[in-house]
């Protein structure tokens, strides 16, 4: 959306002068979801974090993380707390108009693309009720991390099933996994990455697998409040050069979401 095509000054050029004083960008981040973004050792991690440091180099800035749950991150950006949202969070038409978390505090956003992903249904290992694909979900109950794209599926595909479902939204990703483990929900519904991660991690002792394959895969963006065009264009043009570079799959790799 938008840009300035044949640009050719340097990312660092192109960033609004106040951030450029400053010398950081802030980023707001749930910081509770491997492997884009989460906390170990007690230092942000993961793909996000490494884009974001990538990026930092590029534009000539430091990069430091706010750790915020999901559903706040769009109001929080309208207030100014970060300047920009790295969250895996999805480019949705609803996010670009404002009509997603943050309408309240004014204005949409643009997103930047910069990944694909899907999500899945994640179940307990063995699958014992058979859980396959989205209808298989009807009149069950199902985890979700409050506010994102998988919220919103759950609720949509309430209106399709015979059962309705009983949706259990949480603010950390974490917890929408220990409701499946700990068998008071028969699944749940995350960004496909995520899930894979997890369901192959010891931290939930091996008791979760996926249902199905991956489903509805959208491009995931990096967000700046819609009047913030000058860093909208200088992080895609840093962007634009971590993957001329090589830099960005490095990272990709890195992380094993290739
Ligand atoms: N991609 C999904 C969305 O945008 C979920 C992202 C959740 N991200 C996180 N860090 N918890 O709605």
């Amino acid at each position: 959306t938008g840009g300035k095509p044949g640009s050719s000054r340097k990312p660092s050029a192109q960033l609004p002068a106040e951030i450029r004083g400053k010398g950081v960008v802030t980023i707001g981040s749930d910081l509770t979801y491997p492997p884009m973004e989460f906390v170990r050792d007690g230092r942000p991690v993961g793909l996000d974090v490494d884009l974001a440091n990538a990026l930092g180099r590029e534009l000539g800035v430091r990069c430091t993380f706010k750790n915020a749950t999901f559903d706040t991150l769009l109001p929080g950006l309208h207030e100014g707390r970060f300047d920009l949202i790295m969250s895996a969070m999805t480019d949705t038409k609803d996010r670009h108009e404002g009509n997603a978390g943050g309408s309240e505090t004014g204005g949409g956003v643009d997103l930047i693309d910069y990944f694909r992903s899907g999500v899945a249904i994640v179940v307990r290992k063995g699958n014992p009720q058979g859980i396959e694909k989205p209808a298989d979900l009807s009149g069950k109950t199902v985890a979700v991390q409050r506010g994102t794209l998988a919220h919103d599926f759950l609720g949509e595909l309430n209106r399709q099933v015979p059962a309705k479902l009983r949706i259990r939204p949480f603010d950390s990703s974490a917890d929408v996994y220990d409701d499946v483990a700990e068998r008071r929900s028969s699944a749940c519904l995350d960004d496909y990455p995520v899930a894979v991660h997890t369901a192959a991690t010891r931290s939930h002792g091996g008791a979760l697998e996926l249902g199905g394959g991956q489903l509805q895969p959208l491009p995931l963006g990096i967000a700046v409040a819609k009047a913030d065009t000058a860093l909208r264009d200088a992080v895609r043009a840093a962007l634009d050069r971590l993957i001329a570079s090589g830099e960005y799959r490095r990272i990709l790799k890195r992380w094993h979401v290739e």
